[in-house]
């Protein structure tokens, strides 16, 4: 099979060929995920709250994330695989943000990186780009923020924040950055980014004027249940299908029909 590259985000951007791209934290997700045909898997951060069970992306460890980017590699033989820097991984400054890109692509075989933010972490990505590391934006909800934000709701609703948000976006295109995601921002808005920068806009709660489209696959399968955006398509209600099947088992082996006679030795 043809791996997908940065290239052939670009080329589909040209083309007018929109970009699936959806979540994996694990070896066998990224299989199916990865032979269902999605064109880029994140290794989100997103895995501190739906692997681990905090509130927030922010108590992820690089450690953590890089355990998480080998198991998806493993199972990955077409998309790009993009892995989240964590918070504090790479805020301090340059150098550090390098060195933790570093850590990534070499202890886990992914292809890019993603940071969140625009302006400030420019030098940043300039110099993980200049060690031939692919790097992917994230700006409006940009999640690693919350505690400046205090809230999850819809980023860059007034004017000022919306001229920030596209002046970041030209920053970080002119930086070198191959992709950005746009995370729930007005579809207006993430229109008129996708329409100004050349590189692909992904968006997340971004609307359909975009370039592609990106979920967390826990949300979309319906394994998580409590998380509930407007945002969000279910295309399964997998928890109740597995809570189904997980009971009968309970009751197979309480009941003594499992194992029965053709499933031993
Ligand atoms: O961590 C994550 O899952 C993400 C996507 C929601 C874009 O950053
Ligand atoms: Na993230």
């Amino acid at each position: 099979v043809k791996r997908i590259t940065t290239h052939v985000l670009q080329e589909m951007k040209l083309k007018g060929e929109k970009i699936a791209m959806l979540t994996a934290y694990d070896y066998s997700m990224a299989k199916i995920i990865d032979g269902a045909g999605v064109d880029v898997i994140l290794v989100g951060d997103s895995a501190s709250n739906v692997m681990a069970g905090h509130e927030t992306t922010l108590p992820i460890t690089l450690d953590q994330m890089i355990y998480h980017a080998a198991s998806v590699v493993r199972g990955v033989s077409k998309a790009l695989v993009v892995v989240d820097l964590p918070f504090g991984s790479y805020q301090g400054n340059s150098k550090e943000a390098l060195n933790s890109s570093i850590r990534i692509m070499k202890e886990s075989g992914a292809h890019t990186v993603k940071l969140e933010g625009g302006k400030e972490i420019l030098e940043s990505i300039h110099r993980i780009l200049s060690a031939g590391i692919p790097v992917m934006g994230h700006l409006g909800l940009t999640p690693q923020s919350i505690y400046k934000f205090g809230t999850y709701t819809v980023r860059a609703k007034e004017e000022e924040e919306a001229e920030r948000l596209i002046e970041d976006a030209k920053a970080l295109e002119e930086v070198g950055c191959y992709a950005i995601v746009l995370e729930k921002i007005p579809a207006k808005l993430a229109k008129k980014v996708a329409e100004t920068v050349k590189i692909p806009v992904i968006g997340i709660g971004a609307g359909s004027g975009v370039d592609g489209q990106v979920l967390v696959s826990h949300d979309l399968l319906g394994i998580t249940q409590e998380f509930n955006p407007r945002f969000l398509r279910r295309y399964h209600n997998l928890a109740d299908e597995m809570h189904g099947a997980i009971s009968t088992y309970v009751e197979d082996v309480r009941s003594k029909d499992f194992p029965n006679d053709r499933e031993q030795y």
